[in-house]
């Protein structure tokens, strides 16, 4: 199945604290469920016979307020298993809704990290979001098939934000809702496998994606780490959270209702405790104990979190439950289980009565310890319970209904014990992470099979691999447009002492390339990738890359793409010569073709996957997924060796995009065209204020690219 040791699976988690001890879960919005679910992932995978090495991608983070342990590059979390952590932008710790501008930088770095491994991942498995970004562009470059897990998704966030009553602004503002959703767009249109938790998942949430497949979705719900969660054994000591808890009680023997989540206003933790304080009979029966994070002044807590805790001191005050109502203010990891294991030892009950619930990770731990459970109607939930049959489901709403619920789940002894038996038994037959390993690898067995594999170049006769720096410029516009300009720029090339080679990236077809380049006096490029990225030759003959044109295949339906786009005015299709297998041109009218976000929701909903590219303000090209200019860079850089700090890369207009983001040192032109406008800021990428190559004259020495001491590769 693959070449050495068994099955190389990169995961890719990019957001929150990662580590392989004590999770702080629940410190901050970003380190909750997914973080647990992506370790237990890794680390049950790397104890599969099948499986060689798991490397878990996450961001590097090297911050006053955080441990020291995430700034560690790498840390082994199991035989086989490591966290490996990727610098991108800033240092600081930065929430998941601003990490956006630096992903091309993170899926550089990424890249850099398997070429150092020295083998090709069997799998790219990306998690969330931003994960889904980056995943689906290093699976495009590597040519290996990307999974995809959502955790939660973009679409049902937003119908749920604009139900409150926050303008669309808002949201947008605060959460990047609609990169957000591009990006898991962009996941699902490369994914050749969505792994969900629930049916519920596929059929009402990622059916609202224009990319929705059902074929390509399974179902494995997430497992439960037994080793801490199980029932009180006999004999089982008093842990240190309890005295924490008696603190708060008038009687701590009285059955336990536990509520355990983040203090997240979805988590509907304020009418829980109307429901327990207005019904008089249930205040006198439970206690009720809320595990809300940890905190440590409520005033200078999240803008968030600050409103939900300053909510249930005053509800607390309003019914005066002061003897019956824990909330501990901090916890440690390891007191989680114990908790579970304590309420379930005073018969007590656990509930989760969050306003949704696509999964619901602590039910199953709560099941797992013999803890029976309250939970709303909804996916997870139903999921969970249709298995372990082991509790109530509610609406999260029903005031009256919680306080039933919760009377009806410890006032029955001998339906409690039932309940408690079955989710200590069934939860673990059910939610095992060995049996969602095996399914896992089930489905990856296929896909490996099926795909291709690129192979590493290595000394090839060229000078490609000898030269320590590498330019890549633009044809039109760029190179060429000031005659002057050119005969400086290529004198500047060939008098350096430092060895450089010249690449151009070009819309045209590799003829119409050689054609211009000797209309110019330029002399022939060591490499050149033309048709938009979708060809790739080596000078000086020049010879084709034809693993680059099989790996962008993928998903690629011309006559689909073609048909579809014949619905739309404004378009006309260019000269036959502009078009090649791999790309689609037309000249686009701005003031009557739809837009390209109208476009590509057309394309994706009809089940077609392809790159839309914008330049010039007139040209359109269709292309492959997998194809763009900076996807051929990179393929090229990862296969020569070449790192990406070493290639300098300039370009005018739309279609130069993809080669200036990331970690290359880009130059924009003066004359670039509106596309570009939007890169200003962005992390290496100069705006110079030269036209044409008297910019990349301007950029070479912005960058003193001919003249410093570039890093060598054994120096990083
Ligand atoms: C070149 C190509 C054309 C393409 C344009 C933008 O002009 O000839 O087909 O649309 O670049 O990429
Ligand atoms: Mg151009």
């Amino acid at each position: 199945m693959s070449e050495t040791g068994g099955l190389y699976i990169v995961l890719i988690s990019v957001h929150g604290l990662i580590r392989g001890h004590d999770l702080e879960l629940g410190r901050d919005a970003d380190t909750g469920g997914q973080i647990t679910y992506v370790m237990e992932l890794a680390r049950a995978l790397a104890g599969h016979p099948a499986v060689g090495r798991v490397d878990l991608l996450t961001r590097l983070v090297l911050d006053p307020m955080t441990d020291d342990d995430y700034a560690k590059s790498v840390e082994e979390i199991a035989p086989g298993a490591y966290i490996i952590r990727v610098p991108c932008g800033p240092r600081r710790y930065l929430r998941k809704e601003v990490i956006w501008p630096y992903l091309d930088s993170f899926s550089d770095q990424a890249l850099l990290h398997i070429r150092e491994v020295g083998r090709l991942p069997d799998i790219v498995h990306s998690h969330y979001a931003d994960a889904g970004w980056v995943g689906s562009h290093l699976a495009g470059l590597l040519g290996v098939p990307l999974v995809h897990t959502g955790h939660s998704l973009g679409r049902v966030k937003f119908r749920l934000l604009m139900d409150t009553g926050m303008g669309r602004q808002a949201v947008e503002k605060r959460y990047n809702i609609t990169q957000r959703i591009e990006a898991e767009e962009i996941a699902l249109d490369t994914a050749a496998l969505v792994i969900a938790s629930t049916r519920q998942e596929v059929e009402q949430q990622y059916s609202l994606y224009d990319n929705y497949s059902p074929r390509s979705m399974i179902v494995i719900p997430p497992g439960v780490d037994l080793r801490r969660f199980h029932p009180p054994h006999r004999g089982w000591k008093e842990p240190p959270i309890k005295r924490e808890v008696r603190r708060f009680l008038r009687d701590v023997r009285k059955p336990m209702i536990l509520a355990i989540s983040r203090p997240d206003a979805r988590k509907n933790i304020a009418t829980l405790i109307r429901a327990y304080g207005q019904n008089e009979r249930l205040r006198e029966l439970a206690n009720l104990v809320i595990v809300a994070g940890t905190r440590d002044d409520i005033e200078t807590a999240e803008k968030e979190a600050r409103s939900v805790l300053t909510e249930l001191l005053l509800q607390i005050d309003r019914w005066d439950l002061y003897g019956s109502v824990a909330y501990p203010k901090t916890h440690k990891p390891n007191d989680i289980p114990d908790l579970y294991r304590l309420a379930a030892q005073t018969k007590g009950i656990f509930i989760n009565p969050a306003l949704t619930e696509p999964f619901g990770i602590t039910l199953l731990e709560a099941s797992a310890s013999g803890l029976p459970i309250v939970a709303t109607e909804d996916g997870g939930p139903r999921d969970i319970l249709a298995r372990c049959r082991n509790g109530f489901l509610i609406d999260p709403l029903d005031v009256e209904g919680m306080s039933d619920a919760l009377l009806g789940g410890i006032s029955d002894r001998k339906r409690w014990y039932r309940w408690s038996r079955n989710g200590a038994r069934r939860a673990p037959r059910y939610f095992s992470w060995s049996s969602h390993v095996k399914r896992y690898l089930g489905e990856l067995k296929k896909m490996v099979r099926r795909s291709r594999k690129l192979h590493v170049i290595k000394g090839l006769k060229s000078r490609l691999p000898v030269s320590d720096r590498i330019i890549v410029c633009d044809v039109d516009g760029t190179l060429t447009g000031d005659e002057e300009a050119l005969g400086k720029l290529l004198r500047l090339l060939s008098e350096t002492k430092v060895s450089v080679s010249l690449g151009v990236a070009t819309g045209r077809h590799i003829r119409s390339t050689i054609k211009v380049l000797k209309e110019w006096n330029v002399p022939m490029p060591d490499f050149l990738i033309t048709s938009v990225g979708t060809q790739i030759h080596y000078g000086p003959k020049p010879v084709e890359d034809t693993s680059w044109a099989r790996q962008i295949e993928y998903r690629w339906d011309p006559e689909g793409v073609q048909d579809a786009m014949s619905h739309f005015g404004g378009l006309k299709l260019q000269p036959r010569d502009a078009q090649s297998i791999h790309k689609i041109s037309y000249f686009a009218d701005p003031k009557k073709a739809p837009s390209i976000r109208q476009m590509r929701s057309h394309l994706r909903k009809l089940c077609l996957h392809c790159n839309l590219v914008y330049s010039h303000g007139m040209f359109l090209d269709l292309l492959p997924i997998r194809a763009s200019k900076g996807g051929a860079l990179r393929y090229f850089a990862y296969r020569w060796g070449v790192p990406l700090e070493r290639i300098l890369v300039a370009g005018d207009s739309g279609n130069d995009i993809e080669m200036l983001v990331g970690d290359t040192l880009g130059v924009v032109v003066g004359n670039f065209s509106p596309e570009l406008k939007k890169l200003r800021g962005r992390e290496k990428v100069h705006f110079a204020s030269g036209h044409h190559a008297n910019g990349i004259i301007e950029g070479i020495e912005h960058y003193s690219f001919l003249t410093s001491d570039l890093p060598k590769e054994d120096d990083r």
